[in-house]
């Protein structure tokens, strides 16, 4: 391969911190990154360890010192409560500002934790930036999970303040979030001194007394304050977000400050190509990692405008809502899970709603989060008539590993492949003992040591974990956990995870979580949770349940509970509703149950019977109850 992207990805291979100090150029820093790279510091080394900076500097003030003060930054749409605000980049800041007084008053300062448990409201980009401007660490926990999950954030973070909302607005459905922050507050060992709460209109909620503060009394209060940026070294963290690790205790990946900053701005201009002042839509949340980087800090690191949209790409009110967010506010690059889109097409197979709409201003569309099958690519393409173009990466990478860097060179696209590394990724496919299998061969796909600036330096509290979970089994490397292949073009595969982590409609979610959950059920043995292929949501989770010995009630009241379980403690993220109860689980000789083979037969997917089994007449009790459920279809 030949070209732009061929050059400038050889011009980083070659010089690795003259690349990231070119592009650390377009950072406003308050000291001047002098090295680059500090091999010796952290666990695999550092990026910028001597500079010195702040995001939210960079997000905003600089913006509008620099005469963007006028532009839209940020632009509110939420067709689940009828409202819209665009804010300029001057009124975020005065909007910002007056928070980090707020919570400056209330305590916190430079590396204190913030929990944000939020909906995809403007304040809770506020809260973000609020933060990152007094150097405090945010964490933001997403409105699908519950209590137990929330607490388990909090306690690990040593939170000392929450900021949440009243309620989020799912269709249909209010969601109360604070009886789940107030029960969270009881279940942690040392509950945060202080909450933010933003009332909304639809559901208002009670305060507590000398803990619970009005998010608009303290704003109104404090507008008008000057709050300085926090100076902090590149090297701080300005955000833990805890993802699903295989247990059901969560990971918290740090993020820097430095490093973050450098990369998600180049990102905007290599990766998806929009020009400071385009808009630019990622339509996620910001409780995930895309939400993080390309809601919040990609977009207004880089000066563009960015949409927070509440809604879901169907049903508010209907599946023309991306087209028309589109036509409204010129939106250049739209940004998405795929299986946003399975959701539109299932709704609108002919595209009837896309053609009601201007969509000229659109020129690419993004997707990640999940395998984009091309069957749902080739359908976006036909209707949109703009490249679509699929990226790979994880909450740990923060920005892409493997992607079409449209703003360097637009790579021809092959159906499938989230196409090639980028720049401070050097990806190679390694077999279980460690050695480079050849183009077509699956394998473990592993990045090279150091890992590129704004990835995880390591997990919050827990650098023996971060080692065990990436670092041990392939010396040298950063184990992606994700299987696949390269082929002789270089263009990457992604086509399965190796650990028990599952995709359901683009969340990441732990079967050994949802497992922990079912196993506290009282009449509950033995469990298995396996990820199912769905063709709306690329992956579903089922549980496979052996019920105590001498359990005499309805089976079915017991899957009800369980499911009932698995909502209370994880989630409505989780999208548990099977649930199976079987007399046995297939195991191997020494206990392991076969989880992987359960899932092949639950997918119809060719399988061989695995080798130390102990008792083969298990998997076919299995099949038979899968075909019983409706799940396995006849003649598969
Ligand atoms: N707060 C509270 N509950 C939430 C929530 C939130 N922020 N987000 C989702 N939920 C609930 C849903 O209401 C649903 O509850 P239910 O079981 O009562 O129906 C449950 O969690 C499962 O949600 P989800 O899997 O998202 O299914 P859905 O049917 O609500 O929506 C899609 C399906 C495809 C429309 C939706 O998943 C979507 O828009 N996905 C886009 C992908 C995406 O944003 N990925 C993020 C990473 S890029
Ligand atoms: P998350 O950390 O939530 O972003 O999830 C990361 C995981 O999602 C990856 O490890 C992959 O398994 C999967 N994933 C993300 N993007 C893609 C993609 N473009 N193609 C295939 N899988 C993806």
């Amino acid at each position: 391969m030949q070209g732009a992207y061929r050059e400038v990805y050889d011009s980083w291979k070659s010089d690795p911190e003259g690349f990231w100090r070119e592009q650390a150029r377009a950072i406003d820093w308050f000291s001047d990154p002098d090295r680059i790279f500090d091999k010796d510091m952290g666990t695999y080394g550092r990026w910028f360890p001597d500079a010195v900076a702040n995001t939210c500097h960079n997000c905003l003030d600089r913006h509008v010192e620099n005469g963007r003060g006028g532009q839209a930054a940020l632009i509110y749409d939420s067709p689940v409560t009828g409202k819209k605000k665009t804010y300029s980049y001057s009124e975020l800041l005065g909007e910002v500002t007056a928070l980090a007084a707020s919570i400056a008053d209330l305590g916190v300062s430079k590396g204190d934790r913030v929990i944000i448990y939020m909906p995809m409201v403007p304040e809770a980009i506020m809260a973000m930036l609020a933060c990152a401007r007094l150097g405090a660490v945010h964490s933001v926990v997403f409105g699908g999970f519950a209590a137990a999950e929330l607490a388990t954030r909090i306690e690990d973070s040593q939170a000392k303040l929450v900021i949440s909302a009243s309620c989020g607005i799912e269709p249909g459905r209010i969601v109360s979030y604070k009886p789940l922050l107030d029960r969270a507050i009881e279940m942690v060992s040392t509950p945060p001194e202080n909450t933010i709460i933003v009332q909304r209109e639809e559901q208002v909620c009670d305060l507590v007394e000398g803990r619970d503060h009005d998010f608009l009394t303290l704003m109104e209060k404090n507008r008008g304050r000057d709050v300085a940026c926090v100076p902090v070294a590149a090297t701080d963290p300005l955000y833990i977000l805890y993802t699903s690790g295989t247990t059901g205790q969560p990971k918290g990946v740090v993020r820097d400050t430095g490093g973050h900053m450098v990369a998600l701005n180049w990102s905007m201009d290599a990766i998806y190509s929009v020009k400071p002042g385009e808009v630019y839509w990622a339509a996620s949340d910001i409780g995930w990692v895309v939400g993080h980087s390309y809601i919040v800090y990609g977009p207004l690191l880089h000066g563009n405008t960015t949409i927070v949209f509440e809604g879901k790409p169907v049903g508010t009110p209907d599946a023309g809502t991306f087209w028309r967010i589109i036509e409204e506010y010129k939106v250049a690059a739209l940004f998405t899970a795929p299986t946003a889109f399975r959701a539109i097409r299932k709704e609108d197979p002919k595209g009837e709603f896309i053609g009601k709409y201007d969509l000229s201003s659109l020129r690419t569309l993004f997707l990640a989060g999940e395998r984009a099958d091309p069957d749902t690519i080739q359908w976006a393409e036909a209707m949109l008539g703009v490249p679509v173009i699929d990226h790979w990466w994880q909450t740990e990478t923060g920005w892409t590993i493997a992607g079409n860097p449209t703003g360097i060179e637009m790579l021809p696209v092959k159906h499938g492949s989230p196409a090639v590394a980028m720049p401070g990724y050097d990806i190679e496919v390694l077999d279980d003992a460690g050695h480079p299998v050849g183009p077509g061969t699956l394998g473990n796909i592993v990045v090279k040591l150091p890992l590129a600036p704004g990835n995880l330096p390591t997990l919050w509290n827990a650098e023996a974990r971060f080692r065990d979970a990436y670092l041990t089994e392939f010396p040298g490397y950063y184990k992606t956990a994700d299987a696949g292949y390269v082929d002789e073009d270089g263009y990457l595969f992604i086509m399965a995870r190796t650990d028990d982590i599952i995709n359901v409609a683009g969340h990441r979610l732990s079967t050994g979580g949802m497992e922990e959950a079912i196993a506290s059920h009282p009449d509950v043995a033995e469990c298995a949770v396996v990820g199912i292929a769905d063709p709306m949501k690329g992956q579903l989770p089922a549980g496979f349940v052996v019920i105590n010995s001498g359990v005499e009630r309805d089976m079915a009241d017991i899957e009800a509970e369980i499911v009932a379980l698995v909502r209370e403690k994880i989630g409505p993220v989780a999208a548990f509703k099977i649930v199976m109860t079987v007399n046995r689980l297939p195991k191997t000789r020494s206990g392991k149950i076969l989880r992987a083979t359960m899932q092949k037969i639950a997918d119809g997917e060719s399988w061989k019977m695995p080798a130390t089994i102990d008792d083969p007449a298990i998997l076919d009790e299995i099949t038979a109850t899968l075909r019983e459920r409706g799940i396995l279809k006849d003649g598969r």
